[in-house]
């Protein structure tokens, strides 16, 4: 049965010339390996984090941290530094380098702690790894849940406080992840900027600092669950995108974050 275990490390590099879609010129980007692998009955362990952590600073932090990447790193000569393509160097740098028990399993990097590119090969190591890119957006909003399928004391009895007639607010997170290929001439899965419009135009707007039930067409009889907004946000971004040029992407996931402790993810299935 296959173990996964998963180090973290930052390092912080720059560019000479600012990208066209990523105008900054520098980021403190925060990396994580996965390695899965058996454990070994011996130690207990699928290997030792100090080699986990050897790797990473041979690999990822020696030569990447402090330099700028367009011009002072051989692998991005004629290859931009998306975080696309980091992550891609960082997947060919360090699969095959946790010996005979451990594979690499997944890179995960963040640029910012809201964009986090991800390759992963988690169930067969053997396989291409899938590149995700993950965007995480923020609204409040105030909701009641309320069915109207229900009676008002079946209402009261399930949904307890969240019934209360006046509705209450969070602030709700949540993720748009695609899956695809890079474009090789953008190094990029999808337009960043064209994705952000276009959320805004779709959940933003629409949400922000609204009563679900009251200011929305999607909720005014549909019950404003955390699982139906989830749903909802698919399915009006699937009809949106219809008309976008998307090249090699495709919407993979969406996840909310309701509060701390309540997380919901669907993937169109
Ligand atoms: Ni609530």
């Amino acid at each position: 049965m296959t173990m996964y275990l998963r180090r973290r490390a930052t390092f912080s590099a720059g560019l000479s010339c600012p990208l066209p879609a990523d105008p900054g010129r520098g980021h403190d980007y925060l990396c994580e390996l996965t390695v899965g692998g058996l454990i070994d009955p011996l130690t207990g362990m699928v290997i030792n984090i100090r080699d986990v952590d050897a790797v990473m600073k041979a690999r990822v932090t020696g030569p990447l941290g402090g330099k700028l990447l367009d011009t002072e790193v051989a692998a991005f000569q004629g290859v931009l530094p998306t975080p696309e393509n980091i992550a891609r160097f960082l997947w060919n740098e360090c699969r095959d380098k946790f010996g005979v028990h451990g594979f690499l399993a997944r890179v995960i990097l963040w640029p910012t702690p809201l964009l986090q590119v991800a390759l992963s090969s988690l169930e067969n190591p053997h396989e291409a790894p899938m590149l995700t890119v993950t965007r995480t957006y923020d609204f409040s909003a105030s909701h009641r849940l309320h069915s109207l399928n229900l009676s008002d004391a079946e209402n009261a009895e399930i949904f307890g406080k969240c019934n209360w007639e006046n509705g209450h607010g969070h602030n709700y997170e949540f993720e748009v992840t695609f899956a695809g290929e890079a474009n090789p001439q953008t190094g990029q899965l999808l337009s960043l900027d064209c994705l952000d419009k276009i959320v805004d135009e779709v959940v933003l707007k629409p949400y922000d600092h609204k009563h679900l039930n009251c200011d929305t067409v999607d909720f005014h009889t549909l019950n404003p669950t955390s699982e139906n907004l989830t749903k909802v946000i698919w399915d009006n971004l699937t009809s949106r995108l219809i008309s976008v040029p998307l090249g090699q992407a495709r919407l993979y996931r969406i996840a909310v974050r309701e509060t701390a402790r309540n997380y919901f993810e669907y993937y169109g299935e």
